[in-house]
């Protein structure tokens, strides 16, 4: 089959590779129909997320339909036929995690806990197509893909519903509504977003749902935030602004915005010394991550508020405002999305027509043009924001 490698920093190809076979007796093989690429993969790409190998199948946003099923799953649960969306977190369903809903912290899903042990004290759960550290899961950026735990995560999809409209129920939907609830939202609360891509996006909206009165959306591409605007979020360009942490403080009566969502993780862009501070650090491996958008967001948060974090990070940042947390009295929440949580009551807002996640697809090609869609996705040309690719047109159905 035909499948998305990274092959090192900025490499992405499009290789023939063997076909998944069912390992264990709770698998299922997925025929894929759509898949997409993720601001998440673009840590991979750019070289930042540890423990990559060559060859590594990427892609963790994927829907198709079952084609196998291990001798352990009940077919009542899932039958070859089924149409699913596949989340990207991988989850036993019975653990300590699994029993409270933690999804992304099931303890059994990573072969490779012991690395991602040495890091972050304990492991969270295993990934698809998202390094070694998180399981070393070939990923869903290919025309077929096997799904460990089928019987816990997969949801099925009723017959007629595009893949457009339910393809983003795999993370960035539910990324952006965990983003929007971890933030405590309060009916009548003004909430700030920093970045304006999918996950941002989806935040705006599910923040509304939420009952906040007010979004102000941050971003420096006039399309994203264009796009902000749409969601009904009032919007600011960082790029045009002196001081942003000021500029959101004159915006809401010199409180502060009582929610602050940093929906832009690890890669940050900014200005200043300390952002330069950052990438030099960053290139040499001292800091593995930038975390511009969480100090603004630390910084400018009312005292008392909450600070949500769907943006990842991966290692370790420097300068974290710590004074300012702890002494304005903050909360922070934060985590890869709790998926089977929120799939399913999501699948219902889109059925019943308060929602069409389609709205965020800027281009849809050939899983064969993938190795530059990262580029372009990367550099946000073109009005790029969220690409969808199809595993079987033009020359890939001929695999
Ligand atoms: N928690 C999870 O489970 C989960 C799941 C999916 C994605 N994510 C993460 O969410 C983040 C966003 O993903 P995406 O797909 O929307 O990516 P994206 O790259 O399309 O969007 C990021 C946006 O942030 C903006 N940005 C950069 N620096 C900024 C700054 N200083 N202030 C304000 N905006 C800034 C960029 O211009 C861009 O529009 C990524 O870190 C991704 O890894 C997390
Ligand atoms: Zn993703
Ligand atoms: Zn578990």
């Amino acid at each position: 089959m035909k499948a998305v490698c990274w092959m090192g920093a900025h490499k992405m190809s499009v290789e023939e590779v063997p076909d998944p076979k069912i390992l264990n007796p709770r698998d299922a093989i997925i025929r894929i129909t759509t898949t997409c690429i993720c601001g998440s993969d673009l840590h991979l790409y750019n070289g930042f997320m540890p423990a990559m190998e060559a060859g590594d199948i990427v892609g963790h946003e994927f829907m198709g339909e079952v084609v196998e099923v291990g001798p352990g799953i009940n077919r009542d649960k899932l039958k070859v036929g089924d149409r699913v969306v596949v989340p990207f977190t991988i989850a036993c369903g019975k653990c300590f995690f699994c029993q409270r809903q933690l999804w992304s912290c099931c303890d059994n899903s990573n072969p490779n806990y012991w690395i991602a042990e040495q890091m972050m004290g304990y492991s969270p759960s295993g990934l698809f197509g998202y390094t070694h550290m998180l399981g070393g899961y070939a990923g869903g950026q290919a025309q077929y893909a096997r799904v460990p735990f089928a019987d816990v995560g997969p949801l099925k999809l009723p017959n007629g519903i595009a893949d457009d409209k339910v393809v983003f129920l795999s993370d960035i939907f539910p990324t952006g509504y965990m983003g929007a609830e971890n933030a405590d939202i309060e009916r009548g609360d003004t909430v700030a977003i920093w970045g304006c891509g999918p996950v941002g996006q989806f935040a705006i909206r599910s923040a509304f749902m939420l009952g906040a009165e007010r979004v102000i959306a941050i971003d420096r591409f006039p399309y994203r935030l264009q796009q902000a605007q749409q969601g009904g979020a009032e919007t600011i360009n960082y790029s045009e602004v002196d001081d942003l942490v000021q500029l959101l403080k004159d915006m809401t009566g010199n409180l502060g915005p009582d929610r602050c969502i940093d929906a832009v993780g690890m890669e940050a862009h900014g200005s200043g010394l300390l952002y330069l501070a950052d990438r030099a650090k960053q290139a040499a491996g001292i800091e593995t991550d930038r975390p511009t958008a969480l100090r603004q967001a630390i910084q400018a948060c009312r005292k008392g508020g909450t600070v949500s974090v769907p943006g990842v990070y991966g290692g370790f940042i420097d300068k974290m405002p710590m004074g300012a947390f702890m002494n304005k009295a903050l909360v922070m929440k934060t985590g890869q999305t709790h998926m089977m949580r929120y799939m399913q009551p999501l699948l219902e807002r889109v059925e019943r027509g308060e929602i069409d996640p389609s709205f965020v697809i800027s281009h849809r090609v050939p899983i064969t043009k993938a190795p530059e869609m990262y580029k372009v996705f990367r550099d946000k040309q073109d009005h790029c924001t969220k690409v969808v690719l199809d595993p079987w047109a033009d020359g890939a159905a001929a695999a």
